[in-house]
């Protein structure tokens, strides 16, 4: 079955499909994206993901390239033709193709890119025996919660992680607090029991995954805390993990090589999984 993609209007074929070399995605990373999920079918939190594309776009003065519900309709298309059941949707808009000037063109049209492609969330190994990070000084720009194409200082260190043989690299700001993956927010168990991630700002993107996963241990009854935690904190809790679209909640049970607790995913760590599990089936058995 070919692979198709949504550019400005129409289904291509992937490998067919392309885009301008005046578009300002391609020359300044002047553009968003939004990465949704997909399991049995349907798309999971995706009034969130275009609450965010639409504040994303708004922060940087771009137009939505069409209406939420056309959006919805093409995500559905797309995972038609493309067969598509568990994997994930990529959104892409950027200001648009324009000569090149880095102030905004007076008028421009935004472009829009969505592919979607499979994948697997079952029990992968990384589910059951948890992942290895590293951790990175934080090199990127002072609004991170704005969801950009650009990236490179997350490409980078999500690099120095793959040649650590780690899963990701957790960024590390001035004052030595993990600010959050380079596509993950960032958790931690503290001894006491008590589950941890930064709270919102401008320092991290506004997970959708992180949002779900607080408002499940809020109804599960699980202490939690929205502050900076240290690597010295990290190096010292009982459980640790990531979150993100495609991750869901993956346990990290080493750090620079150093092991998190007893070195296997933790037991609230687990429970998270299995929670956010059941909240996808729920969204299911609800549509
Ligand atoms: N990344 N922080 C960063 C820097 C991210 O890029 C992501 C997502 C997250 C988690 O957000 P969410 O739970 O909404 O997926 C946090 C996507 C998956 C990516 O770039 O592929």
């Amino acid at each position: 079955m070919p692979r198709y993609a949504y550019v400005n209007g129409r289904y291509l074929p992937h490998d067919r499909a392309s885009v301008h070399i005046e578009d300002r995605g391609y020359q300044f990373a002047d553009g968003v994206y939004e990465v949704v999920p997909v399991a049995a079918g349907l798309p999971i939190d995706e009034s969130p993901h275009l609450d965010r594309l639409e504040r994303s776009l708004a922060e940087l003065g771009i137009a939505m390239p069409m209406s939420r519900r056309a959006l919805e309709l093409v995500s559905r298309e797309l995972l038609r033709r493309n067969g598509v059941m568990n994997g994930l949707i990529y959104i892409q808009v950027t200001r648009g193709v324009a000569a090149r000037n880095h102030a905004f063109p007076a008028q421009t049209r935004p472009a829009l890119v969505m592919t979607s492609k499979r994948m697997d969330f079952g029990e992968q190994s990384k589910f059951k025996n948890g992942v290895a990070v590293i951790t990175v000084p934080d090199l990127r720009w002072a609004r991170r919660d704005i969801k950009t194409v650009n990236l490179l200082p997350n490409c980078m260190a999500k690099q120095e992680a793959a040649e650590a043989g780690a899963y990701e690299a957790l960024q590390v700001d001035g004052d030595g607090n993990v600010t959050e993956g380079t596509s993950s927010n960032a958790w931690i168990v503290e001894r006491s029991g008590k589950l941890v991630t930064r709270h919102l700002s401008s320092d991290i993107l506004h997970g959708v995954t992180r949002r779900t996963i607080l408002a499940i241990a809020a109804e599960e009854g699980v202490d939690f805390e929205e502050r900076p935690f240290s690597v010295d904190e990290l190096l010292a809790a009982s459980e640790a993990f990531v979150t993100s679209a495609t991750s869901f909640v993956t346990p990290v049970v080493r750090v620079d090589g150093k092991t998190v607790g007893d070195g296997a995913p933790g037991p609230l760590t687990l429970r998270l999984l299995a929670w956010y599990r059941d909240y996808i089936a729920g969204l299911r058995d609800r549509a």
